[in-house]
């Protein structure tokens, strides 16, 4: 056999996964039915308290009861999720369990517990047995997991597709999460009509995570450049490649579509609101595949080290800032930054986000003056200064996003410390 000229010892093999999908107006109605086909008896289904009030876990418990399916609702979910939530979470599924399956109903919080709930009582091991090195031991789950059906109720977090569950870490006021494919849900049903009552708010700062997703995962190393890794070293995120490509483009062009409108028309633009899920999901397609970079390893510290926000549209007992929000913070300056790795990709972004957009000179400044364009029309802060953050908050800032290497290293421009502090700098405000 003549020898292909192929260099093996660089990495030549990408993997893309995702849950098989049910989509559309209705499609909560139809979980019971999707249920019968994993042959479970009692399933628990786990919320927040907020998407509880609206009903749709109960609507979930009568389909699932017209099929012979007894469940439990769960509302405990913390929103933005802790170690300590998580771990109370798990301990009501080990008092009241077992359960054959679960149902996740809400953004990503509800979704991401339902994931650590589903880990934790499926086999053996404790919630930081199992949290990503350094923080944790990254243990891996030892077998398959129950059956888990997402069911999104915010436009933003893609966590129905994706392999991950993020989580805060009080003691150490962190951000970090669980990342392996066990963790992915096994369907995803996303019924756009649950999201017509998102508040404006929500909608804005969950929309930017789609943002967020898609350009960080459309710039990100392309994945030949990583070393080649033996197949049981690969990670979930193995950089940008031609399948999660396509899905980012394409929800770059139904967020240029719809997101304004999801913002300020929402509870009666239906086909918005479906363009704002069919984004989300397909964001999730391609970042839960190739990686995200700067932007999310800031959001960690932004959201961990929160002083007294208190966002209109979000649950008001503590301070926060919401993670789409803290994603979408320094996200101009940090695609200024990585703009000479990719100048290309950069641009086709800007011009699939914003087609009709005016060229500017300054090729480095077209991306993110889309960027800023999009966030003062729908309300989100002017930069890290706009959620309580000063130039003096620069230096503790820095190490909670140099403490993200799994994610900095998908970066197609390396950081320094004193990279990263410039770019947190030059975002306290975005204009
Ligand atoms: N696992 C992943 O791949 C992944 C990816 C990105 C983000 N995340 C995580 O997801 C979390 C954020 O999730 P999110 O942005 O989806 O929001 P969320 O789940 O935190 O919910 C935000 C608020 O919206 C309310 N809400 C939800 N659906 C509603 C509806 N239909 N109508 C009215 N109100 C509604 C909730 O009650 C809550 O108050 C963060 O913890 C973040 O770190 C996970």
């Amino acid at each position: 056999m003549t020898s292909p000229n192929v260099d093996l010892t660089e990495e030549t093999i990408f993997t893309w996964g995702a849950p098989p999908l049910k989509f559309g107006a209705g499609a909560i109605d139809e979980i019971g039915f999707e249920m019968t086909g994993y042959g479970v008896g009692r399933v628990l289904i786990v919320t927040d308290p907020g998407v509880r009030a609206l009903g749709i876990p109960e609507r979930i418990a009568e389909s699932l009861q017209s099929h012979g399916i007894g469940s439990e609702i769960f509302d405990g979910v913390h929103v933005e999720p802790t170690d300590d939530s998580m771990i109370k979470a798990t301990e009501y599924a080990r008092a009241q369990g077992p359960w054959d399956g679960f149902v996740a109903v809400g953004g990503g919080s509800a979704i991401d517990t339902a994931k650590a709930i589903n880990l934790l009582t499926s086999g053996p091991g404790e919630l930081m047995d199992f949290i990503n090195k350094p923080i944790g031991n990254a243990k891996v789950p030892e077998g398959p997991l129950k059956p888990l059906i997402a069911v999104p109720t915010t436009a933003g977090t893609g966590s129905e597709s994706t392999a991950m569950c993020v989580l805060d870490i009080l003691s150490m006021k962190v951000k970090t999460g669980i990342s392996h494919w066990r963790l992915r849900p096994t369907l995803a049903v996303i019924d756009p009509l649950v999201t017509m009552s998102l508040p404006p708010e929500v909608t804005a700062a969950s929309g930017m995570d789609i943002v967020c997703h898609a350009l960080e995962s459309y710039t990100a190393r392309w994945y030949t450049t990583f070393d080649r890794k033996k197949p049981e070293q690969r990670v979930t995120y193995c950089g940008s490649n031609p399948v999660s490509d396509l899905w980012c483009e394409k929800a770059m062009m139904l967020l240029a579509q719809s997101f304004r409108d999801a913002v300020h028309r929402g509870s009666e633009d239906v086909e918005a609101r479906s363009n704002m899920m069919m984004a989300a999901t397909f964001a999730g397609m391609g970042f839960g595949n190739s990686g995200v970079h700067i932007p999310h390893a800031n959001a960690y510290p932004i959201a961990g080290m929160v002083k007294d926000f208190r966002p209109a549209g979000f649950p008001q007992d503590e301070p926060m800032v919401p993670h789409g929000m803290s994603v979408s913070l320094t996200a101009p300056e940090a695609f200024r930054f990585s703009f000479e790795s990719a100048p290309d990709r950069h641009l086709k972004a800007a011009e699939l986000m914003a087609p009709r957009a005016d060229k500017l000179n300054d090729q480095r400044e077209q991306l993110p003056s889309v960027l800023v364009d999009l966030m003062r029309n729908i309300g989100i802060p002017n930069g890290i200064g706009g959620v309580g953050f000063t130039e003096s908050d620069v230096p503790d800032l820095v190490p909670g996003t140099m403490k993200q290497q799994r994610l900095l290293a998908t970066c197609p421009r390396t950081p320094t410390e004193d990279d990263i502090a410039g770019i947190l700098t030059r975002s306290i405000e975005n204009w």
